[in-house]
Parts: C-alpha cells; sequence; structure tokens
C-alpha cells in the first residue's frame, strides 16, 4: 500500500454495484437471468430520448454546453424556479459529492439515517469529518426527532432520501417541516429525490421544491436514472438557493455533464406518458410482490420506490445467494444494514413472475 495515500480514503468500503447480467450468466452457466437488483427502470427510456441522443451524436465531437442551459430551462421551466436554482451533475450521485466538497471542513459533521445510501458516507469520508448515523425507527423510517437531536452547530449536512433507500419508506410533508423546525440555525437539509416520482398520489406528500421558496436551507436532489430510466447516461440535478447553485458550479468539472445525457433528459422530461406508464408498471408490482409476500407470511418494508424490502427470517446473504443460482438478481441486505431482508426493484411483469417463482421454490418451498 502506498504510505502516502490519505488514511480515511483507504478506511472507505468501494461501492459494491448490483452484480451484473452478463457475469451472473456467465459464472453460474445460465441463459436466462433477470436482474432486480439496481433499482433501474425495466420500461427502458423513453423512445423520445434514444432519439434525442441519436441525434445529439451526431454533435459528439464538440464539449457539451458547459452551462446546460437548455436542461436547466426545461427543469426551472418544470419545477417554477430560477435557473440560478438548478445544478446538473453525472447522475445525482456526484451531486452528493460535490455538496460534500463545498461545505465541509475539518470539524464538520454529517447526520445521517442509518442505514442510508451509502454515497453520504462518501461525501463525509472523502472531507475527512464526523459521521453521525442515527437509527431509522422500528417501521423503517428515519427517526427525525433523533436526527435533528444529533444535529450541532458544526453540523453543515443532515441527508434524508425520501422515500428512503434501502428501505422505500416515505416521510411527509408535515414531517419534514417540523423536521426542518427542529435542525439548528445553518444546517443545509439534503432532500434527496431520486424516488420521488413513484410517490404519487400518496396524502401530504412532500413538496420540497415549495420549501426553497419557503426560503428554508434545502437542496432538493433528483435523478434522470429511476423513472426516467436513464441511469446509464448519468445525469440528475438538484434545486437550491442560487447562492448554494453557484458554490456548486465553482467546484463542479466544467463539462460534468455529457452532450447525449443532455439531450435525453431534455427528451425524458418532454414523454410524460412514459413516466406515468413507469409509475404505473412499478405500483402494480409493488402491490404484487407485497401481496404475495403477505400470503407467504413473509413480511415486506412498505415501499413507494421502486423496490420493496421483504423480511426472509434469515440470512438475507443466504437467500440472495439462492435466488442467484435460479438466475434471479437481487440485493441481500447484509451490506445494506438489513441483514435479515433482500431488496428486489420491481421489473416488469415478466420480471416479477420470474422472482416470485424462485423466490417460491427457494426459500418458501424449503420452509424458512
Ligand atoms: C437515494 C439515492 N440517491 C441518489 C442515487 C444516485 O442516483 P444517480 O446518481 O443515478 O442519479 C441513488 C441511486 O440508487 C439513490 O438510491
Amino acid at each position: 500500500m502506498n504510505d502516502r495515500l490519505r488514511a480515511n480514503v483507504l478506511r472507505m468500503t468501494p461501492y459494491t454495484p448490483g452484480k451484473p447480467i452478463d457475469e451472473v450468466k456467465r459464472e453460474l452457466g445460465l441463459t436466462e437471468v433477470v436482474k432486480l437488483a439496481s433499482n433501474e427502470n425495466p420500461l427502458g427510456p423513453s423512445p423520445k430520448a434514444v432519439e434525442a441522443v441519436a441525434n445529439a451524436a451526431k454533435a459528439m465531437h464538440l464539449y457539451p454546453d458547459a452551462w446546460g442551459y437548455d436542461l436547466k430551462v426545461a427543469i426551472a421551466g418544470r419545477f417554477g424556479v430560477g435557473m440560478d436554482q438548478v445544478m446538473i451533475g453525472n447522475g445525482s450521485d456526484e451531486l452528493i459529492h460535490l455538496l460534500g466538497l463545498v461545505f465541509l471542513e475539518s470539524g464538520d459533521n454529517v447526520v445521517i439515517g442509518a442505514p442510508s445510501f451509502v454515497r453520504y458516507d462518501a461525501a463525509a469520508e472523502l472531507s475527512d469529518v464526523e459521521l453521525r448515523k442515527v437509527p431509522l425507527d422500528a417501521d423503517w423510517r428515519h427517526d427525525l426527532g433523533a436526527m435533528a437531536s444529533a444535529c450541532d452547530d458544526r453540523t453543515k449536512l443532515v441527508f434524508v432520501a425520501n422515500p428512503h433507500n434501502p428501505t422505500g419508506t416515505v416521510l411527509t410533508h408535515s414531517e419534514i417541516v417540523a423536521f426542518l423546525d427542529a435542525l439548528p440555525e445553518g444546517v443545509v437539509a439534503v432532500l434527496d429525490e431520486a424516488y420521488f416520482e413513484y410517490s404519487a398520489g400518496l396524502d401530504d406528500r412532500l413538496d420540497a421544491v415549495s420549501l426553497i421558496a419557503d426560503g428554508r436551507n434545502v437542496v432538493v436532489l433528483r435523478t434522470f436514472s429511476k423513472a426516467y430510466g436513464l441511469a446509464g447516461i448519468r445525469v440528475g440535478f438538484g434545486i437550491s438557493s442560487a447562492a448554494i447553485v453557484d458554490a456548486v458550479n465553482r467546484a463542479r468539472e466544467p463539462f460534468n455533464v455529457n452532450s447525449l445525457a443532455q439531450a435525453a433528459a431534455i427528451a425524458a422530461l418532454g414523454d410524460p406518458d412514459h413516466l406515468d406508464e413507469s409509475v404505473r408498471v412499478n405500483l402494480e408490482g409493488l402491490s404484487r410482490v407485497a401481496g404475495a409476500m403477505r400470503e407467504w407470511g413473509f413480511e415486506t418494508v412498505p415501499s413507494r420506490a421502486n423496490f420493496i424490502c421483504v423480511n426472509v427470517r434469515g440470512d438475507g446473504g443466504e437467500v440472495f445467494q439462492a435466488l442467484l443460482r435460479e438466475g434471479v438478481i437481487v440485493r441481500s441486505g447484509v451490506p445494506l444494514g438489513m441483514p435479515e431482508y433482500i431488496r428486489v426493484s420491481i421489473g416488469t411483469a415478466a420480471e416479477m413472475d420470474a422472482f416470485l417463482s424462485a423466490f417460491e421454490r427457494v426459500v418458501v418451498g424449503v420452509g424458512v
């Protein structure tokens, strides 16, 4: 090991992505493999986005628009905010990273839920600051009271994913407002809404963008990777005060969102039918899995994201391996901080058939 490397970087656990389909086929000699591990959109991208990428490809010898003008106009128009309040990133992952860079200095701390999305840990680790992890409550929801109490005058960022990952649980608008009221002055609440679109229709649904208009100290993160079906091309965005967006713009790489991604995102925003269908298929899949598990006597965590956690009443890692051998890739809850669970992304009806029949064979059938 090189002794010049930063110790806190060496302490970090590299991100483990969902297992790729081809790797599983190769390793297990399978021909049919279904991947329900990375919360991707099973319907694929909007055809309009595919067409926009093909057109944009003709100009890929040119650098992208460093400012992302057209995309920011589209986002600002959609959300009723100023263009100077919109930041775009190479996935919302990059924006999480950049928020760490622009806010965190030695002696600061970051507050997150536990378990939570792993990239929040990385933002803190990379800046060498204290990470305060506050356990979720008994219903796998953020314990907002405990999170507010964990903040002090050195807390710069508090991350709240809503719907949450890895649990899929949802907080209401009133709960978030009460939480913001309880935070010490100056703490920036990062409301990560990667799965926002899937929570359509809920009562008292969080309207995070309106909090910015109310002058709250928040950053709202959204992504094109989930309901918009563009995970592979990497584009996410954030909405906040002009001052925070300006700071992120100073720190980011000039061409952080490539021209194909910008074109795809604009086209995806212009295809509400694809979005609606994605949300509909997801809801159907969620209730189907929850229903089947209920019948078999397995608990699920109530989810309004595009995945659902199943309590397998045993080792989630073993069930993950058993399903893998059946050609179904899910996520073991072990590295996600839910060791008795598996996390299953919602796929097409056919993919859910494959998952449910594999689960029936290797878990229900063996009487766990
Ligand atoms: C809660 C949460 N935030 C952010 C992301 C990052 O998404 P992306 O970088 O693809 O926009 C994810 C991805 O799974 C997520 O679950």
